[in-house]
């Protein structure tokens, strides 16, 4: 697999700061198709910042640099001439505290990225498409008999998969997920552990953790972020029972973290 194309997501010699703190240093990264891909690390070694580098979300801080190319299908994100608010649309992200407008209703809240980028024609359509969304996220049967309710009324879990819905609906090809169990009682947080699994036959998903238990449970490939540089990264299954470097082993047997 040497064409870009083979990809979903490369990164190569990331670098970011804010301000003249550097966050990231060098990252380089090969995100196979269709694998749940974790990046692990203690609090505060820029697993976020990475995430946020991937779908430009870190130019909506002024402080922050970025340096280095990420590589979506074959495209540089960061290439003049590529909109941030499209690579944002094919990069989803679900945030650590689910985040849903909670005025708005739970339809609302599925409907308002489509409707804002124009992309349904009439309002059948985007009932179609609410109800997909909602369904691909395993929330429909719960809330098909209340859509107009306020998303303040749903519980955190429900929330998370509210966001999630909404991310679907935007028809992305990777999905950014920030610790978003961290917030979650445990049944609530299995549940969105097992929609991961079931979202990666569509979609490429990278996921923030910075539980080894979690990444050991969910992924298929893992990358483990110390103080911004990747320590190791490859296949789960090697990374967990083999890893190569030292911070990587106390980190997964919970001694860094
Ligand atoms: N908006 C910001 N402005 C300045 N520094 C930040 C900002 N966000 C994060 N940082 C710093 O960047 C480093 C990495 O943060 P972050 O990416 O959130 O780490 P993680 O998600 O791994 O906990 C931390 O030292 C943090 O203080
Ligand atoms: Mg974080």
């Amino acid at each position: 697999m040497t064409d870009s194309r083979s990809w979903a997501v490369e990164i190569e010699s990331l670098s970011a700061w804010y301000g003249e703190n550097q966050i990231l240093k060098e990252v380089s990264l090969k995100i196979p198709r269709n694998v749940v891909f974790t990046i692990m690390g203690p609090s505060g070694c820029g697993k976020s910042t990475l995430l946020r580098c991937i779908n430009r979300l870190i130019e909506l801080n002024p402080a922050a640099r970025v340096k280095g190319k990420v590589i979506i299908d074959g495209v540089n994100v960061y290439d003049s001439g590529v909109d941030p608010i499209q690579v944002r649309r094919m990069a989803g992200m679900v945030f650590q505290v689910p985040n849903p407008f909670p005025h708005l209703s739970i339809y609302e809240n599925v409907a308002i990225g489509v409707k804002l980028n124009g992309l349904v024609k009439d309002k059948e359509e985007l009932d179609d498409l609410v109800e997909w969304a909602l369904k691909k996220a395993y929330l429909w049967d719960e809330v098909k008999d209340e859509l107009s309710k306020p998303a303040s009324a749903l519980s955190g879990g429900q929330k998370q998969r509210l966001c999630l819905a909404r991310v679907l609906a935007m028809k992305p090809k990777i999905i950014l997920m920030d610790e978003p169990t961290a917030n979650l009682d445990p049944v609530a947080a299995s549940k969105i552990e097992e929609l991961m699994l079931e979202l990666k036959k569509d979609y490429t998903i990278i996921v923030v953790t910075h539980n080894p238990g979690q990444a050991a449970r969910i992924s298929d490939y893992v990358a483990f972020l110390y103080l911004g540089k990747v320590v190791e990264s490859g296949d789960a299954a090697s990374v967990f029972t083999r890893p190569r470097h030292e911070l990587t082993e106390k980190y997964v047997i919970g001694r860094i973290g």
